[in-house]
């Protein structure tokens, strides 16, 4: 638990500046009102955030339906998402925001776009009657596999519009994971583009998915956007060009009055078998947490440009680059490409042009940041923020103070947000007017969020010490369940304690009572920010046929928080070198894409496993991180593997 104690050594607090505590939406007193009310009783304070943050066309009669561990939120309410990030923005005393931006899109070459908010509410109206003309009904699932494009954002508004259920797929998945999740949700339309810009160079997309659709009978028909001008096969009958189906469309299409405990969206995440999860959110109680916890925490002003980093195939692009961010009326700017094209000062080149106000984006990415140098950042004027956040993982103290100093002029506030795909929404973080940050903690849980730390049996545990995160009460934003697998869904997040949600995430709290993440508990890795299943990893290395055997663990990496290292049993005879391990890599990014490809292969005759045959990968860790094993090793069959693994260690 070295990196509890390292973390423990943390005593440098911050304050937020009196100017920024003077302007704040929800300041000192309403904060402690609200944690009042919120513990007190959580359902009224839901309550009175989705009716001061969401518009309603039917009020809820109930509030909460609570038949663990199945959650329904403001039963009998009516409403639609799209209504509440565009329509409602058109209207009474918000109508000058017609003409205000929705969105201010750069392209990686430069090109830029700007939807006004009247500009994007067209548009979203015309591609859902496209949709509709495509024959796509409400509850129909539609999976989306494109670049950051607006186009994409027009799509699952457009989804929700109609009450279609999107199932973004982030478009450096392989073809291979695309068709799994294309089959699992059972997608009629396909939504994709011929390439996005990354790296300098057009990236195609549509030949994955012609891949993916090979076979596949359930999808009728697949729409391309035109990004790059590459040389796309279109399939005569299937594959559509977005602008010829927009061309003629009617701007004209009622928001569907949707229950709120209707399907909004489907987004797969990894879990600890090989199969991804596909977590499934609704609409009211959706809405009203990413609407409230955005303009608590981001603090969205009507005069903000307000960006994060997330790609849309991502929760924190859904949550926190669409909806939660245009339902408060606030300009999202989105961008397509890498931060270092055409030069590492990319991010803060777009911050000053664009006078962004509020910047979120991830610890590996501040750590890739630091490694280039200051000078990037310091050749432009940065003076437009006024507040940063971060999201994905646990931010290092020097991470955070070098984000403090460099980038926020230490003027700005940090919000360091924990949540999950699962969680919906943000559930621990500052509330930037009413906490002092410690650089390293998300510090406390959102008013409402009934989050703890606790020991295997279930009780708070005394701090310092460590234990299993969970959340003790159902909230508005919690997943409603995995895709088809109701018996998933309880074993994982409901099986350990009663009644109790268990994250996966190891945490701590200090003496003030703040929180400390600490990180996945086990067979989950957090590569760069995202969810990597050791298990999907395996399988997809097993699936080479020169493979017989594999394991898979993460160990701990200065830039991306975790590296993969594989170790891996050939088939007798066959060849374990250099060329293996080209192949090996390469078939895993065919089967689940670059992100998933380990760091290193490490070949081995056999694994060290129990006697019951389980893999103890505790040992696996220590080895691939270098480390003494201080561990039990009784349990182990044969510990000559564990010597003979630590040999090949150079
Ligand atoms: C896992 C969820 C939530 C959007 C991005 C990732 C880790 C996330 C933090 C944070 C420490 C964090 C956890 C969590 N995580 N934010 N601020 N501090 N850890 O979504 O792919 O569902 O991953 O990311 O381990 O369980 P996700």
């Amino acid at each position: 638990m070295a990196d509890i104690e390292s973390l423990l050594k943390e005593k440098r607090s911050f304050k937020p500046s009196s100017e920024f505590v003077k302007q704040a939406n929800w300041n000192k007193k309403t904060i402690k009102e609200y944690r009042k009310l919120g513990a007190k009783d959580p359902e009224r304070f839901w309550a009175k955030m989705a009716k001061k943050n969401v518009s309603w066309f039917t009020p809820w009669k109930k509030v909460l339906e609570w038949k663990p561990p199945f959650a329904k939120w403001f039963v009998g309410g009516k409403l639609n998402v799209s209504y509440n990030c565009l329509d409602r923005h058109l209207v009474g005393d918000n109508a000058w925001r017609r003409n205000k931006a929705a969105i201010i899109w750069e392209g990686e070459p430069g090109d830029t776009r700007v939807l006004t908010f009247g500009d994007l509410h067209r548009e979203v109206c015309k591609f859902a009657n496209v949709m509709k003309g495509l024959g796509v009904k409400k509850g129909d699932r539609i999976a989306l596999y494109m670049p950051m494009i607006p186009e994409l954002a027009i799509s699952i508004l457009a989804c929700t519009r109609i009450g279609a259920v999107h199932s973004v797929v982030f478009g450096g998945f392989s073809a291979e994971a695309l068709r799994d999740r294309i089959e699992d949700a059972g997608a009629k339309l396909v939504i994709t583009a011929d390439g996005g810009y990354r790296r300098g160079s057009p990236h195609a997309l549509k030949p994955a998915v012609d891949d993916a659709l090979e076979g596949v009978s359930v999808v009728e028909n697949v729409v391309v956007v035109q990004r790059t001008g590459q040389d796309t096969r279109m399939e005569a009958g299937r594959d559509h060009w977005w602008d010829d189906l927009m061309k003629d469309a009617s701007a004209k299409c009622p928001p569907a009055k949707l229950d709120s405990e209707h399907p909004l969206f489907i987004l797969y995440t990894s879990g600890t078998t090989g199969k991804p999860k596909g977590i499934l959110h609704t609409t009211g109680g959706y809405l009203t947490h990413v609407t409230t916890t955005a303009k608590a925490i981001f603090d969205l002003k009507e005069t903000d440009t307000y960006w994060c980093t997330a790609d849309i195939g991502w929760v924190t692009g859904h949550s926190y680059v669409v909806y939660g961010i245009l339902a408060n009326g606030t300009t999202s700017l989105m961008y397509e490409g890498v931060p270092t094209h055409p030069a590492p000062d990319r991010f803060w080149d777009i911050i000053e042009r664009h006078r962004v106000t509020i910047f979120y984006t991830a610890p590996t990415a501040i750590r890739a940041f630091i490694r280039l140098g200051d000078e990037h950042p310091k050749s432009h004027d940065l003076s437009s923020l006024r507040l940063l956040g971060s999201v994905g993982e646990p931010i290092n103290p020097e991470a955070w103070m070098w984000y403090h100093r460099v980038i926020g002029g230490k003027r700005c506030p940090i919000v360091d947000t924990f949540w999950q795909t699962e969680t919906g929404g943000i559930v621990i973080s500052p509330i930037p007017a009413g906490v002092d940050t410690k650089p390293g903690s998300a510090t406390l849980p959102f008013p409402g969020i009934d989050a703890e730390v606790v020991t295997e049996t279930g009780e708070p545990t005394v701090p310092p010490d460590g234990g299993f995160l969970v959340i003790r009460r159902p909230w508005p934003g919690m997943l409603r369940g995995i895709w088809g697998d109701p018996t998933r869904y309880k074993e994982t997040y409901w099986s350990q304690y009663e009644n109790i949600y268990l994250a996966g995430d190891g945490a701590h709290r200090d003496a003030s009572g703040f929180f400390w993440i600490m990180g996945r508990i086990v067979d989950v890795m957090n590569i760069s920010g995202h969810r990597i299943g050791t298990m999907e990893v395996e399988s997809a290395l097993v699936s080479h046929q020169k493979v017989a055997e594999a394991a898979v663990v993460g160990r701990p990496d200065d830039l991306t928080g975790t590296a993969i290292v594989a170790f891996v049993t050939p088939i007798m005879g066959k060849e374990a070198g250099p060329e293996l391990i080209d192949e090996l890599r390469g078939h895993v990014t065919k089967q689940i894409g670059a992100i998933a490809k380990p760091a290193q292969i490490r070949f081995t005759d056999a694994l060290p496993k129990t006697r019951s045959g389980k893999i103890m990968r505790r040992l696996l860790r220590d080895i691939a991180s270098g480390k003494e094993s201080v561990g039990d090793t009784t349990t182990l069959e044969d510990y000559s593997v564990v010597a003979s693994l630590r040999e090949g260690d150079e």
